[in-house]
């Protein structure tokens, strides 16, 4: 069974994957009316696997007994409407940032309740919050390079084509 705390603290991480797939997708659909074609499949693949990181906790806690529920979301506080590209991805690398914080939060969560099930299922969040960090960073550093170069930001969309493929296949 989850102690009372650790089952806040799941569930509190479930909407924030929840949250985080629907901020993807609002990014996918700015991008998309602005003709990047690569960025806009790269986002919208991204909250699909938001909503994958969501699923598994959803089925975590249920399996272990707590009960998932998913709160409302209300994106009214974000800026939905971003400048620019560099903007954009500089919000997600910080929010990417704040996630790895709470999932760092909940392994040490975890370890204070002697929860090694838990401890052991979040490991797998760590992993993917490494992987993501570094891609949206690496994209980041790309964009910053760039600036407003439409040139450049042509290219940089098909380089995100390229990027957003392979990782694709390396999945299947
Ligand atoms: Fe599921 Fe991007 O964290």
């Amino acid at each position: 069974m989850l102690s009372k705390k650790m089952q806040i603290g799941l569930k509190d991480q479930l909407n924030r994957e929840s949250e985080s797939s629907q901020l993807y997708l609002s990014m996918a659909s700015w991008v998309e009316k602005r003709g990047f074609e690569g960025v806009c499949e790269f986002l919208y693949d991204h909250s699909n696997e938001e909503r994958t990181h969501m699923l598994k906790l959803m089925r975590y806690i249920n399996k272990r007994g707590g009960d998932s529920i998913l709160n409302k979301i209300d994106l009214s506080h974000e800026e939905i409407k971003y400048k620019c590209l560099k903007q954009l991805f500089r919000k997600l690398f910080e929010h990417e940032k704040k996630i790895s914080h709470e999932i760092n939060n909940l392994v040490e969560l975890s370890l204070g309740d002697k929860d090694f099930f838990t401890y052991n299922f979040l490991q797998w969040y760590i992993e993917e919050q490494v992987e993501e960090e570094t891609l949206i960073k690496m994209i980041l550093d790309k964009i910053e390079l760039i600036g407003e170069d439409k040139g450049g930001l042509y290219l940089f969309d098909k380089d995100i084509k390229d990027i957003h493929n392979n990782k694709k296949n390396k999945k299947f």
